[in-house]
């Protein structure tokens, strides 16, 4: 009965707000691709994609095809912590538990994303009557959440990005300088406190720091000696998340293996965890390109630039390949193109991902598994 309720929400309407990254196309789906991601990379670590709620509920060629192809799951947006709790202690678990069952159902692993996300918390986390909470309410409610959460989908989640961007890309200045945030009211300690946490609540999950701009050494040192830091004071922190949204000119191999090397001898595990690989440039004389910069860039999406993407993708797989047992996990940013956060702003197409947007394999998608 329970599946057969979900099949209904699965193959049900979709609302008329989500419709413009929708491809009509997605109905028809041909599911054959030689080698699936899922079977490619089997004897190596588990190939994951974010998907969301409404994504999966569109079309149930969208639902076979991730269900297919990839080994894992990252719910896009479900289980983050304004979506779960946005008001204090009314937990909000339909879509969540949903994508939960879809997982389940089709043995996908789960990436649980994110518990503490400095940048996104409910606003009421910070207050106190009309004035900001204190230290000890503010840890208090972060440990309701993440317990409440982690207990819920405990033994379905494997992982967890406990914390995620918690620290600036301003050197040498404190990790966040806004003044109703985590940081300002509680410290550093937040974090500390938030892993132990999430230890209490499931011992057994493998527990994730996750940020992104790891491409720009000072960003990447900075978190590297902040976990350092983490590690010798005991902490439990298992692993690093590199979300690696990156852009055409990709990453230079020998840092990716640095990077890969660096964090592993901390005893952590690395997952590139937001993988997607644009057709824009991220950066240009230095600079990180916002969306607005983005405006005059060339939006052709030529045989050129897709054989560059493919490239970029083939060396990241390789390396981490190579890298088998550091490496615990790829998870692409979407299972196939469709207009993520700065394509939506730009109204124009990047096209990140090893599927187009009629869920067919793409260059990229046969330079990562024709090995
Ligand atoms: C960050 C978050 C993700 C997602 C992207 C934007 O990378 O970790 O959950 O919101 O931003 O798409």
């Amino acid at each position: 009965m329970k599946r057969f309720l979900f099949l209904i929400i699965l193959t049900g309407t979709v609302g008329a707000g989500a419709v413009y990254y929708r491809s009509a196309a997605q109905q028809h789906v041909s599911l054959n691709t030689p080698k699936t991601l899922k079977e490619a990379y089997r004897n190596y670590f588990p190939v994951g994609a974010a998907v969301g709620y409404d994504a999966l509920t569109d079309s149930p060629g969208v639902a076979a095809f991730i269900s297919r192809q990839y080994a894992g799951i990252t719910p896009e947006n479900e289980w983050k912590p304004k979506r779960l709790q946005a008001k204090e202690g009314i937990f909000d678990w339909q879509k969540a538990d949903k994508m939960a069952d879809f997982a389940v159902q089709h043995h996908l692993k789960i990436r649980g994303h994110t518990l503490v996300w400095p940048l996104q918390m409910p606003g009421w986390i910070y207050r106190d009557g009309d004035g900001l909470a204190g230290k000890t309410l503010l840890l208090q409610r972060l440990k309701t959440h993440i317990t409440t959460v982690m207990q819920r989908y405990k033994g379905k989640a494997y992982c967890w990005d406990v914390v995620n961007e918690a620290i600036s890309y301003v050197y040498p200045d404190p990790l966040d300088a806004r003044t109703d945030s985590l940081y300002m009211i509680a410290g550093e300690e937040y974090i500390a406190k938030a892993f132990e946490y999430a230890h209490e609540a499931d011992p057994d999950a493998r527990l994730f720091y996750n940020d992104n701009g790891f491409e720009w050494s000072k960003k990447r040192d900075k978190i590297y000696r902040f976990l350092k830091k983490l590690k010798a004071a005991g902490v439990p922190v298992n692993g690093v998340g590199m979300q690696a949204h990156w852009g055409i000119e990709g990453v230079p191999e020998n840092y990716l293996r640095e990077t890969i090397e660096m964090f592993s001898d901390l005893g952590l595990d690395v997952q590139l965890t937001e993988l997607d690989i644009s057709l824009y440039p991220k950066r240009k004389a230095g600079k990180i390109l916002n969306a607005h910069d983005l405006a005059g860039e060339d939006a052709a999406y030529t045989e050129e630039k897709k054989q560059r993407q493919a490239d970029i993708y083939k060396m990241i797989f390789r390396v981490c390949r190579e890298s088998k047992g550091k490496v615990t996990g790829i998870t692409l940013w979407s299972g196939y193109d469709w207009p993520n956060y700065l394509t939506k702003k730009l109204r124009k197409e990047n096209h990140p991902y090893l599927f187009d947007e009629k869920l067919q394999p793409k260059k990229a998608f046969y330079s990562v598994t024709d090995f």
